[in-house]
């Protein structure tokens, strides 16, 4: 006799355009991780794109846009030049926040929290998995700063790819990972007339709190 196929319990957070406490995850992180793999599912252009906000001391914001390349309980991971405006600005408030938009499936994240640099050895290990130009790119770009002419960047490129021709390149000291250590984070489901789903996640001790938001 054929075997009955085991219905396969279909995971949380993939339900399609509705966002209910009783379906989601208790642990923001892993409620993340559960967009994140629909948003790989669903084929979304740069899934792992997030805007960054950064402020000055003074409370100037900036923001633009990263990839996300780590995220675990203890935060979300980007690289970036130390030295570059986000970087400048991070030495200086070291509060940010991150926004995913996975428009395919109507959906945000916002995120907020305190950013540390990552450890010395966790950047090595990351720099070391970087196609070559990419690695002659993070010492020939001094991010941010002013460029007199494209030749300009384009020479030292030239000359550092003279001066590593097998692509050894070490990581610079000004080049490195950062990461957010979440107080928050809110998921939005868009849904009809306006009406939209959003669950706010915050940080009490060592407990997350999940409340409804008005949309
Ligand atoms: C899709 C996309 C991904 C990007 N990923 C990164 C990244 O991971 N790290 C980075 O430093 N810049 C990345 N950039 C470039 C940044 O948006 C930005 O131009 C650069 O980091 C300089 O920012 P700043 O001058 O505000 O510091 C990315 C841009 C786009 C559009």
């Amino acid at each position: 006799m054929a075997k009955k196929k085991a219905r396969r319990k279909k995971p949380q957070g993939s339900s399609p355009r509705y966002l209910l406490e009783r379906d989601a995850d208790p642990n923001p992180i892993r409620q993340f991780e559960l967009w994140l793999d629909d948003a790989r599912r669903a084929r979304v252009i740069e899934p792992t794109a997030m805007t960054l906000a950064t402020t000055t001391r003074a409370g100037v914001p900036s923001a633009r846009v990263l990839l996300l390349k780590g995220v675990d309980r203890r935060g979300f991971v980007f690289f970036t030049n130390y030295e570059s405006q986000k970087g400048r600005e991070l030495g200086e408030n070291p509060r940010a926040a991150l926004v995913f938009w996975w428009g395919k499936l109507e959906r945000q994240v916002k995120v907020s929290g305190a950013v540390t640099r990552v450890p010395d050895a966790e950047s090595d290990v990351y720099f070391a998995t970087r196609p070559a130009g990419s690695r002659i790119g993070a010492i020939a770009s001094a991010q941010s700063t002013v460029l007199a002419s494209r030749e300009e960047l384009d020479r030292r490129v030239r000359e550092l790819t003279k001066q590593y021709p097998d692509g050894d390149v070490p990581r610079p000291p000004h080049w490195g990972g950062f990461r957010l250590n979440p107080d928050m984070l809110e998921f939005w489901q868009g849904r009809a007339d306006r009406l939209h789903d959003r669950l706010r996640y915050r940080r009490e001790g060592s407990a997350w709190i999940v409340e409804r938001l008005s949309p």
